[in-house]
Parts: C-alpha cells; sequence; structure tokens
C-alpha cells in the first residue's frame, strides 16, 4: 500500500494542561477542531482508568461535536469496553495501561494474553468498531495479532524515537518488516509513538502503514508555533515522504 498516509492527531496532552489547573482551558475539543482544518485525518484519544488527562466528558463532546474518525485508545478492561461500546467510535486502539508509567511505555503483549484480548477484540469488532492493537514491532506480536484476527495493528515506535545510529537504523527495520507481514496477512499497520518533525520521515516512507498518531509532540510544538501550524507541518513531512 502507498498513497496518503493518515495522521490522527493525539490530543491528550491539551487536557494534561487543562487539567493542571482544573476548569475548561485550554479545550482539547477545540484542538481537535484546529487540528481537522490543519489537515488530520482523525482524532486520537486515550481514555485512561485514572482520567489523568482525557475526561469521559471529553469523549462525550469529541464524539457529539467533531466530525473526524475518533480512535479511542483504551486499556482492556470491562469499564473501557462498556465506553466503547457505548459510543462507538470508528476505532479502538487497545493499549497496555499501568497506573504508574508516565505514558504507555511499551506494547501489548499479545501473544501472552490471548485469551484476555481475543475477549475485547471480539466484542469491539462485532459492534463495528476497528480494532487495533497496539503491539511492539516484531513477529511473535505480529502473530498474536493475527491469531486474535485484529484488523489493524499500531507499531510502537517508542524505541526508534529513542535510540540513535545504527540501533535506530536496526528498528526502523523491524517496524518495516513487521509492517509489510502485517499487511501480508491482511491486516492494516499504524505505528505511533514520540513521533517528531526530525524522526518522522523515515517512519512515514513505510508503504505499508496507512496511518501514524502523533500528540506529545505536536502539542508541545503548538506552544511555539500554533497547533495549526504544527499541524500543518506534520501533515506536509508525511504527504513529502510518500
Ligand atoms: N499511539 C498510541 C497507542 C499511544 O498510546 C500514544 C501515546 O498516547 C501515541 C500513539 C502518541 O504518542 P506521542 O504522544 O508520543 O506522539
Amino acid at each position: 500500500m502507498t498513497g496518503r498516509l493518515r495522521l490522527g492527531v493525539n490530543i491528550d496532552h491539551v487536557a494534561t494542561i487543562r487539567n493542571a489547573r482544573g476548569g475548561d482551558h485550554p479545550d482539547p475539543v477545540r484542538a481537535a477542531h484546529i487540528a481537522a482544518e490543519a489537515g488530520a485525518d482523525g482524532i486520537t484519544a486515550h481514555l485512561r482508568e485514572d482520567r489523568r488527562h482525557i475526561t469521559d466528558n471529553d469523549i462525550d463532546r469529541l464524539m457529539a461535536e467533531i466530525d473526524l474518525p475518533l480512535n479511542l485508545e483504551m486499556a482492556a478492561t470491562e469499564e473501557m469496553l462498556e465506553i466503547a461500546l457505548r459510543h462507538r467510535p470508528h476505532a479502538a486502539c487497545i493499549v497496555p495501561e499501568k497506573r504508574e508509567e508516565r505514558t504507555t511505555e511499551g506494547g501489548l503483549d499479545a501473544a501472552g494474553q490471548h485469551n484476555h484480548l481475543a475477549y475485547y477484540v471480539d466484542k469491539l469488532g462485532a459492534a463495528n468498531i476497528r480494532v487495533s492493537l497496539f503491539i511492539e514491532p516484531t513477529e511473535q506480536q505480529v502473530a498474536a495479532a493475527v491469531r486474535l484476527g485484529a484488523p489493524v495493528v499500531e507499531f510502537h515506535t517508542g524505541r526508534y524515537a529513542h535510540v540513535e545510529g545504527e540501533e535506530r537504523t536496526a528498528e526502523l527495520k523491524r517496524i518495516a518488516d513487521y509492517a509489510a507481514l502485517a499487511a501480508k496477512n491482511g491486516i492494516e499497520p499504524h505505528a505511533g509513538h514520540g513521533l517528531t518533525f526530525d524522526n518522522v520521515i523515515p517512519v512515514a516512507a513505510i508503504p505499508q502503514l496507512a496511518e501514524l498518531n502523533i500528540g506529545h509532540f505536536l502539542i508541545g510544538e503548538a506552544i511555539f508555533t500554533g497547533l495549526d501550524a504544527s499541524v500543518r507541518r506534520m501533515r506536509k513531512l508525511m504527504d513529502e515522504a510518500r
């Protein structure tokens, strides 16, 4: 697959700043509108168990007020399943979640948690929600996603973003190889985590990837240039990489 690479803008950290003071400014739904105008293809939001950034009310409003497809990142829990089934977002990306982590630190163990995840993949899929599994780029995890019948996987690019030199080249190759393997098995591969203007191009050039989900950097950059400019520049870099 080549063609346009979709950009999902993750607005979690607009809510992080809002929640630092309480109240309702800055509003993540306003950020979603600006991202849409600037060329985002979707909005991504992670409703964490501890509601540290996105809240239930944000999800209500994103579903009601935003025309772009919503990708709801969620832990595989009964509470989150109930919320997803109530809202029926376009997509649900199942992520591992630990209360003490600062961000989603690694991919799901789709191989080790087959029975637990199968229940969520089936329930979400039956409600016509496009299920994605956030996994590390390994053969074992892609094989597990195939066994689970997930239509989408999102490769965790955190390691790629944090290492340098030969290690980064090797990590990029793993993402490319397992994106190709996923696509060969009928799974649509996405990628995300830690992507920036400086490191996005080689990832965006991987032809099988259909979507990148990017948040923290875009929101941080928006402090200096505005969200519109930050999303537009990312969109341009992604388009140029194709
Ligand atoms: N994709 C998934 C599944 C994530 O959990 C996150 C972080 O919330 C992202 C993408 C975006 O990562 P970042 O905020 O580092 O761009």
